[in-house]
């Protein structure tokens, strides 16, 4: 900060980046998008008051210390005060506001029925699989779609080390654990876009490790997961072949062609994401180019290895085809 910004003008940035940070519902515990969140949000409401209130009742209790006469209090009635307030208050403030959270804490029931979704913490990215009762599985990355309405089961589970699962808007945070699955239930009660961002620090892309959230109407849901059963459309584009001649499918997934690996993210559907490299850069064409040509400079750690000697005319070719992945 400069030397010369008065005291306040640091004043006015400080609480003016508190209020703009409170416009953002993009990726907040404020703008509540699930119940889980909304319940938490509630939580705390209640808790902030109770403790505003207590605080008020201390500080009343100071002034008047300071301001009474010596041997206002006797001994007995000192004795008392404490036994009171110090004591029986703060416990049956307590246990009212346990009592008050205990029903928050049961996870949501979940039916044989209802929706689940395994989402596995790698470095640095998220692999997402649907698992409808009624079917297969259907694989997918870094983007997660959720119905509106309906509850849904996140499994979650740690690939290589430990990441955290928040979405701040739909639910608390939970730990991906590896060699253990942790559930979250949750119910998202309106439909938008959101955000999501790994808690966990789990290497160098740590905070580049986000991913978005879509929640949609369910029958808008449905059709979409039905969609994405489906294989890619087989490609005449020349990048296609590229893509397996450099050997870019020994890592990643593009259903209905040859590429069928399993160590990055699946591209089937690629081009449907907002983003690429877990919501570290837009999906467009100079940007997937960018992280192919240079995956540690845009993502610190991650696995991807460079292809310095991928001429660039089929660079861009790759990087092309993969926006066509609808
Ligand atoms: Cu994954 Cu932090």
């Amino acid at each position: 900060m400069r030397a010369g910004t008065s005291r306040r003008g640091r004043l006015a940035i400080v609480l003016g980046t508190m209020a703009l940070g409170g416009c953002n519902h993009h990726q907040s515990v404020f703008a509540a998008f699930g119940e889980e969140a909304a319940g938490i949000n509630y939580i705390t409401l209640v808790m902030v008051a109770g403790g505003m209130i207590v605080a008020a009742g201390v500080a009343g209790l100071m002034i008047w210390a300071v301001r009474a006469r010596p041997g206002a209090l006797s001994l007995r009635g000192g004795e008392r005060l404490i036994l009171i307030a110090g004591g029986l208050i703060p416990a049956l403030v307590l246990a009212a506001l346990l009592v008050f959270s205990l029903p928050y804490m049961r996870p949501r029931g979940v039916a044989p029925a209802d929706l689940r979704i395994d989402v596995t913490g790698e470095q640095f990215w998220w692999r997402v699989a649907y698992r409808p009762s009624d079917g297969t599985a259907v694989v997918s990355a870094n983007e997660i779609r959720i119905p509106v309405g309906r509850t849904v089961l996140f499994r979650l589970a740690g690939g290589d080390v430990v990441h955290s699962f928040w979405i701040p808007g739909l639910a608390g945070k939970m730990d991906m654990i590896p060699g253990r699955t942790n559930d979250l239930p949750v119910r998202a009660t309106r439909a938008g876009r959101f955000r999501g961002q790994c808690t966990e620090f789990c290497g160098l892309s740590h905070a580049l490790m986000a991913f978005d959230v879509v929640a949609m109407p369910a029958e808008a849901f449905d059709r979409w997961l039905a969609a994405q059963r489906r294989p890619a459309v087989a490609s005449a584009d020349p990048g296609a072949a590229l893509f397996l001649r450099h050997g870019c499918g020994g890592c990643h997934a593009i259903r209905g062609t040859a590429a069928t690996g399993t160590i990055g993210p699946d591209f089937t559907h690629l081009a449907q994401r907002a983003t690429i490299g877990a919501g570290t850069l837009p999906n467009n064409e100079a940007a997937r180019l960018r992280f192919l040509r240079e995956p540690a400079a845009v993502k610190p750690g991650a696995r991807m290895p460079a292809y310095p000697q991928l001429p660039e005319t089929e660079a861009r070719a790759i990087a092309r085809y993969l926006g066509t992945l609808q």
